[in-house]
């Protein structure tokens, strides 16, 4: 009745906006990302018949905020009428402040408690669970980079080129830690039902998608750049034409980008996308990365740095 499994968050190149059925979180959009290798979130699940209430600890100290949808998941894997849980999370890096923590944290749980509810499924299955507890988590089941598709009644994701065919390094750039002001959730119904760009959006991302499809399959750096930054600026344009305004930049990640833009003038291979928070994630070729990771960390308002390679899809750890 146990299981832990490991996985890591992942961040999206073509990214996910929107969604077109909200109780089952199906997204309006198809996205790809890539799944990075030195950030974990670690998920270890224990049913126990003589638990009265599911409980929950995030590196090692009770913690109950993320308990309701955790065990939203462990109902669906294990169905309704399951013995409560032990869930401890582990993590290594800041959780809810755009790192994709929910990606790797759902991903996690899904395997872990597929092990300890003795079900054996398909890596698909895994990926169509996880989904439904967060979008972006789908793809974390996947390593190296990473394709969600929209299908007639659910989503496919697959890895469309492992990590070591195309070994891009990742430099994250913090510049706040606290929890996002607006969750992506809800942020996404706003844009959904306010911003005057949101239908141009979904009618454009195919062609984006197809692009950053062939710029992968060619190894293509400047073409993946082009059409990255293109979809992330777009992303955040329906955000800030959203009623309220969703704004989740401050200064410092303004002071990243020109970082990366100035990184570019002196011809480095680097571009940069940025998820529904204020950090910035700087994507580079390998050769480049100390150069990038010199000049983000010298940028201010940049708190801390994260350097890593591309990595695999959620793994269990123990078996049931
Ligand atoms: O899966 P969620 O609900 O955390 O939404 C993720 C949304 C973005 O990170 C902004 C984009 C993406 O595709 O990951």
């Amino acid at each position: 009745m146990q299981g832990t499994a490991i996985a890591r968050p992942n961040i999206a190149l073509i990214k996910y906006w929107g969604k077109r059925d909200t109780k089952r979180n199906l997204p309006a959009v198809g996205s790809i990302s890539i799944t990075l290798r030195e950030l974990f979130t670690r998920m270890a699940v224990e049913f126990d018949a003589s638990l009265g209430a599911d409980t929950l600890t995030v590196n090692g100290t009770p913690d109950n905020a993320m308990l309701p949808r955790l065990a939203s998941c462990l109902d669906r894997i294990a169905g309704p009428d399951r013995h409560r849980a032990h869930i401890a999370s582990d993590c290594n890096f800041p959780i809810a402040a755009g790192l994709a923590s929910s990606a790797s944290a759902f991903a996690a749980i899904t395997v872990a408690a597929a092990a300890a509810a003795g079900k054996e499924l398909e890596r698909d299955s895994l990926a169509s669970l996880a989904g439904q507890a967060s979008g972006s988590a789908a793809r974390s089941l996947f390593g190296g980079f990473v394709e969600l598709k929209n299908m007639d009644d659910d989503i496919r994701c697959a890895t469309i080129l492992d990590a070591a065919d195309w070994p891009l390094s990742v430099i994250v750039a913090i510049t706040e830690t606290g929890p996002k002001a607006v969750g992506s959730t809800e942020a996404m119904e706003i844009s959904r039902r306010t911003s005057p760009f949101y239908s141009t959006w979904i009618q454009q991302q195919e062609q984006d998608l197809a692009t950053a499809r062939s710029a992968i399959a060619e190894r293509d750096f400047e073409k993946l750049a082009a059409v990255t930054e293109h979809n992330c600026l777009k992303m955040h344009s329906i955000m800030w034409a959203s009623r309220p305004p969703l704004v989740y930049w401050n200064a410092a990640t303004m002071r990243c980008l020109e970082t990366v833009r100035q990184l570019q003038g002196q011809s480095l291979g680097v571009f940069f996308t940025i998820d529904a928070g204020p950090q910035v994630k700087a994507v580079c070729l390998p050769e480049h990365s100390d150069a990038v990771a010199n000049a983000l960390r010298a940028t201010a308002g940049v708190t801390d740095l994260m350097v890593t390679g591309l990595g695999d899809g959620a793994k269990l750890e123990t078996d049931a």
